[in-house]
């Protein structure tokens, strides 16, 4: 594995210093939950090695989410991206081919990456609305194509795949000798119908989520790995058992807990986000720099320039001035557009986590920078 470090990650607001930022629009989750307000109670939690696969009454809340996912289809995780790196070991050895969606959550691509393989991008694009044409995946699969990987409802755009198109694509994938991988770390924030929990769908799907964005409890680090394929589900408890043994037993029972409330829990948090969008949605609409494709789930929304501004000889020194000063002067992050290998033009706005006071006064700090290096 050659291992190098994710500008989302290095530049991310923990690393940066939240203290050093005011407006923080950079997130991708509901706010932060505090651990007073979960009314846990934790006294009789036996600090032991837990199951390995995961405790089992959390394993069978999260099958109950799901027909016919059984509480065995279930591996416990210390977040989605412990699922991811499972999964990509797994599955993926140097010289594999992949495709995976571009723009993506970096892990999906790095992992592989320093595993050695062999990248197709499925690139989304602003001007298809960020969709994903099945059609494109003729001709792109290879006899050394072991895994499709794709997230929805996807991160930077918020896009969410129609039902019919997904079942195209799980059924083009089958086809193949591929595993079709689904991240739906949002999955339970989304605005438009979606399909079934991809891992119903077949047993050569997979699903993999946590907690952390549409619960807002990143901090313990729980996600999952769904899997019908019992062989697959054994290759990855190997896995796990190698880097880990087991989760955190506090947060497992933290997790569970929470699941037990569920509903209520996510009532709260779909609310929020479905404000804040409004909010997000009215400033679009206003807007002079930038254009975006609404989003149709999760929680952040990933806009660009409007051409007459990007497409601007001195483009790149205006961006410049732009990220600077929208940091320094209106003390306002959002996630740039090298985060996800994209041009500056683009950035990504989180829009569910800051409250409604900073998240309007981070987007006029947005139209303020814009328009003195634009000025
Ligand atoms: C699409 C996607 N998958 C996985 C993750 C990892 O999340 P976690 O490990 O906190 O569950 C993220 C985080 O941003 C993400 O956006």
């Amino acid at each position: 594995m050659r291992y190098r470090r994710m500008p989302i990650e290095a530049e991310s607001p923990e690393e940066y210093g939240y203290d050093r930022i005011a407006h923080n629009l950079s997130e991708s989750s509901v706010p932060d939950a505090h651990l007073r307000d979960l009314k846990l109670d934790l006294q009789d939690v036996v600090l032991l090695y837990g199951e390995h696969r995961g405790l089992k009454a959390l394993r069978e809340q999260i099958a109950a989410m799901y027909p016919g996912i059984e509480p065995d289809d279930v591996l416990v995780t210390p977040g989605a991206a412990a699922a991811l790196f499972i999964l990509h070991t797994a599955l993926l050895s140097s010289g594999d081919h992949l495709i995976v969606q571009h723009p993506n959550y970096s892990t999906n691509l790095e992992t592989p990456r320093a595993i050695g393989c062999e990248l197709t991008r499925w690139r989304l694009s602003y001007d298809q609305g960020f969709s994903s044409d099945p059609d494109w995946l003729d001709g792109q699969i290879r006899a050394r194509t072991r895994l499709i990987s794709m997230t929805t409802p996807h991160n930077p755009s918020g896009q969410v795949l129609n039902p019919q198109v997904f079942e195209e694509i799980v059924e083009r994938s089958l086809m193949s000798q591929a595993n079709l991988l689904v991240d739906e770390t949002y999955r339970d924030i989304c605005y438009v119908e979606q399909s079934p929990l991809a891992a119903t769908m077949d047993p050569r799907v997979i699903s993999v989520s946590s907690l952390s964005k549409a619960y807002g409890l990143p901090g313990i680090r729980i996600g999952w790995i769904i899997c019908r394929n019992k062989e697959l589900m054994e290759t990855c408890l190997a896995a796990k058992e190698q880097i880990l043994i087991c989760n955190s037993v506090v947060d497992e029972t933290i997790a569970l807990q929470v699941l037990s409330q569920r509903e209520t829990w996510l009532d709260r948090m779909r609310t929020r986000a479905v404000d804040h969008l409004d909010i997000l949605r009215n400033w679009m609409h206003q807007q002079d720099w930038l254009e975006w494709i609404e989003p149709e789930g999760g929680v952040v929304a990933f806009p660009r320039f409007k051409a007459e501004y990007r497409e601007m000889p001195d483009a790149s020194a205006r961006l410049d001035q732009f990220y600077t000063q929208l940091l320094n002067k209106y003390g306002t992050f959002v996630g740039p557009g090298h985060w996800f290998e994209m041009p500056a033009s683009y950035f990504r706005i989180g829009y569910a986590w800051p409250s409604t006071e900073s998240l309007k006064a981070g987007l006029a700090g947005i139209d303020a920078a814009a328009a003195e290096a634009w000025a």
